[in-house]
């Protein structure tokens, strides 16, 4: 069981007519255990934030298979596929975008109304999460009343409040302090530790503690994996 990739590939059309299509990323195999923590790194532009949306299911791939448990991307109806991905996965995107004219602890809710039964525990649990990160004082601030960091401090909260199975963050620690980061990845641990898998991308090498599956990007392809332990 988990998440399976087979040889995924995606390509974006090139402004310049010469080069052609841009191949972002070029036939990836990877799997994703539950439970397991993963790290892919790379230089800038090497695809990482193409692999990872394509893993977290908000990007299809042009060619390839993703199945995720019994679940066949390219086999199964998108409704299905859907509330799979509703109900398991939390997403940090590289780019924040959070709602201009929703309060702070709104935009960490927002995304998961439709479990109405759980929204007082969802509150509890984001207050308990922007007070370990220093943010308890701006629960009621906008989104444009706070620094970038701070910004992804509230994605970074909105994608795990929920307790999804597969946490996704792509370039979670950039624009952040040292502590800020260590706090950041002990509450990554800790889910962790819950059997969440946790895949990150950076394109620098970041010590997650235990047992990480490392792949290394460049042009689109993983040429080197290991896993460390730490
Ligand atoms: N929507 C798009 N249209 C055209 N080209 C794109 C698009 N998205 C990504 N690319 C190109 O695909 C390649 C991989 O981009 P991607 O964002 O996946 O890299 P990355 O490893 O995440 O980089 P970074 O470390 O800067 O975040 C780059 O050459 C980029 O210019
Ligand atoms: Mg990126």
């Amino acid at each position: 069981m988990g998440l399976k990739a087979y040889s995924i590939y995606k390509s974006f059309p090139s402004k310049n007519q010469i080069a052609g299509r841009i191949v972002a990323v070029d036939g990836v195999s990877i799997d994703i255990n539950e439970g397991s923590k993963t790290l892919i790194f790379g230089p800038t532009g090497s695809g990482k934030t193409t692999l990872i949306s394509m893993l977290a299911g908000i990007m299809k791939p042009d060619s390839g298979e993703i199945a995720y448990n019994n679940l066949i991307l390219s086999k199964s109806n998108r409704s299905r596929i859907s509330s799979f991905i509703v109900e398991n996965f939390g997403y940090i995107p590289q780019q924040v975008s959070l709602i201009d004219n929703l309060n702070i602890l709104e935009n960490i809710i927002i995304p998961h109304i439709f479990i109405q039964e759980k929204i007082g525990e969802l509150k509890k649990r984001a207050i308990e999460l922007l007070r370990i990160l220093n943010l308890d004082n701006r629960i009621y601030s906008l989104p444009v009343q706070l620094s970038g960091g701070e910004q992804k401090k509230v994605a970074f909260i909105r994608a795990i409040v929920k307790k999804p199975k597969y946490i996704f963050a792509d370039e979670p620690f950039s624009e952040l302090d040292n502590s800020t980061t260590e706090k950041m990845i002990e509450i990554l641990n800790e889910e962790n530790r819950r059997s969440v898998a946790i895949v990150i991308s950076s394109h620098r090498y970041i010590a997650l503690s235990g047992k990480v599956d490392v792949y290394m990007m460049q042009n689109g392809k993983i040429t080197e994996y290991r896993e460390n332990i730490l």
